[in-house]
């Protein structure tokens, strides 16, 4: 079979951009993306786009009606493809067996299902959701169990390693990718199809083959072992703060050597994102089901851990605020999870803002490029605009950084957004109550700076030689 056709079910975070990738450098492939939502598939064939993600504009617009569709003819899509990404949601499940830790693959088995309906010649079919051990099987049972005369599926988990914010980027120079596949002759066939997608622009050195279980739980291990590196590292910012050390010296002096590395080293108020904690929570599902209890509790600290440090971090914003924030004014830099992207799935923000909220405060935020309604949805957990209407007696968005802190009583920034480090804080301190707190869950601005100013400033791993207050003259150096 040469692949001439790709479908892609999902047009999220992950079959969007990688998709459009796919299209770019295989101009002899037509790939569509196919979603279930209406207003999704409107959006990708718009100029805006339904996620933000740098350089992705420029690459649906080179390929989109060329060699890249975005529809919601999934039966179309289904029956023309050769090769079928599933690129679905699989979100934690919150009810039932498992619940809280245990990822729903409702939207998978949906989707094999469909295509176990729609099919009529053989199909590739590859997993690319993020999805726990196994779910491969789970795709494999319905699809075999409704083989129609002449229908062949093969099925291949090529997990997707991309981060948000840098996807285009990770997608274009990845480092490695990964396939895996049955080890039948017709299993290996189709990951050679596969891998002759990639190899239009990766190097065939870094296309790794394996068999289908390995390559499910080599992504699970990745996200475990990044998020693993940022709890280690959160985890010695208590003790920094507590000691005098400095949490960034420390990440230096220990990512020098060469064992270790620098990257995933910088603290933070804590991961977010749709992938670390679902991931860990998979494979401590996965590990207590294989009574494998010392395993699960290994990997539940990496999440305890990262709990403690947005609590910690939160609890710290309320007590130099003399232990009550009610009714004063917070301004919430940023909102998304990390910066250059508009998801705010499991960001900290969330966390942060929830509990100012129960503690009475009035909550004044501006993130860069994430739209308001998804912020009242993250408080309310709902898009009813009722429920909307409701938080915005304590809740504003905000367009600038400088409307935000208008009148505030502290600054929490949460997102490392490059914009805020230009920031004119001279005259962010001019329209703030006195004392101005600040308060930096990123590490990314200049603290000494800010108490010259005259701010009260205080960090994530790091205790600040005074806590400001004094403005001493002419050392305004900040921009
Ligand atoms: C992650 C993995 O990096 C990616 O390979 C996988 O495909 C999906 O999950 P993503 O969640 O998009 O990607 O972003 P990532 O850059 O990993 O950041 C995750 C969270 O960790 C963010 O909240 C980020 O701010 C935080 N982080 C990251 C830190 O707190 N410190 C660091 O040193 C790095
Ligand atoms: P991810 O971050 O994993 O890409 P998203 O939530 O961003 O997850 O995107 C998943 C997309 O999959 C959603 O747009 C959802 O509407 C779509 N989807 C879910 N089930 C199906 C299905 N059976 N067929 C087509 N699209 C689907």
């Amino acid at each position: 079979m040469v692949i001439e056709k790709i479908c892609c079910l999902g047009a999220g975070y992950v079959g969007g951009p990688t998709c459009s990738v796919i299209a770019l450098k295989c101009p002899d492939i037509t790939v569509t993306v196919c979603d279930k939502s209406e207003d999704r598939i409107k959006q990708w064939n718009s100029d805006k786009l339904p996620i933000y993600e740098p350089g992705l504009d420029d690459v649906v617009k080179t390929c989109r009606g060329r060699n890249l569709f975005f529809s919601t003819d999934i039966a179309k899509g289904i029956q023309e493809a050769d090769l079928i990404f599933i690129s679905v949601n699989t979100p934690t499940k919150i009810v039932g067996n498992g619940k809280g830790r245990a990822a729903d693959l409702k939207y998978v088995e949906s989707a094999a299902r469909m295509i176990a309906d729609l099919a009529t010649s053989n199909k590739i079919v590859v997993e690319k959701s993020t999805v726990p051990v196994k779910a491969a099987e789970i795709i494999m049972k319905i699809l075999r169990a409704n083989t129609k005369p002449g229908v062949d599926y093969q099925i291949l988990s090529n997990p997707e390693f991309l981060a948000e914010g840098t996807a285009i980027v990770d997608l274009i120079e990845a480092d490695r990718v990964l396939i895996g596949g049955e080890e039948t002759p017709e299993g290996q066939k189709a990951i050679q199809e596969l891998c002759w997608v990639y190899e239009h622009w990766i190097p065939a050195k870094n296309i790794l083959t394996t068999n289908t279980w390995s390559s499910e739980l080599s992504k699970l291990a990745a996200n475990a072992f990044l998020a693993q590196r940022i709890s280690s590292i959160n985890s010695l910012t208590a003790v920094c703060e507590a000691t005098g050390a400095d949490v960034a010296e420390v990440a230096k002096a220990v990512g020098r050597d060469s064992r270790i590395g620098p990257k995933f080293l910088e603290a933070s108020i804590g991961f977010g994102g749709s992938c670390f904690q679902k991931d860990i929570l998979n494979l401590i599902y996965l590990s207590e089901c294989l009574h494998l209890p010392e395993v699960a509790a290994y990997w539940q600290q990496v999440l305890s851990l990262n709990e403690f440090q947005k609590t910690r971090f939160t609890r710290k914003v309320i007590e130099s605020l003399f232990n009550t924030v009610t009714d004063k004014n917070i301004a919430i830099l940023g909102f998304s999870f990390k910066k250059n992207t508009g998801d705010t799935r499991e960001s900290p923000a969330i966390h942060v803002s929830k509990t100012l909220l129960d503690e009475g405060a009035k909550l004044h935020i501006y993130d860069p490029k994430v739209e308001p309604e998804q912020i009242y949805y993250e408080l309310t957990g709902t898009y009813v605009k009722t429920e909307h209407e409701n938080i915005k007696k304590c809740v504003e968005i905000h367009d600038t950084a400088y409307s935000a802190v208008t009148g505030a009583h502290a600054i929490v920034l949460c997102t490392e957004w490059d914009e805020f480090k230009e920031l004119n804080f001279n005259k962010i301190y001019e329209v703030m109550m006195k004392p101005a707190y600040l308060f930096d869950g990123r590490k990314i601005l200049d603290h000494e700076a800010l108490q010259r100013i005259g701010f009260h400033v205080q960090t994530i791993g790091k205790r600040l030689a005074r806590t400001g207050s004094i403005r001493a003259q002419g050392s305004l150096t900040m921009p």
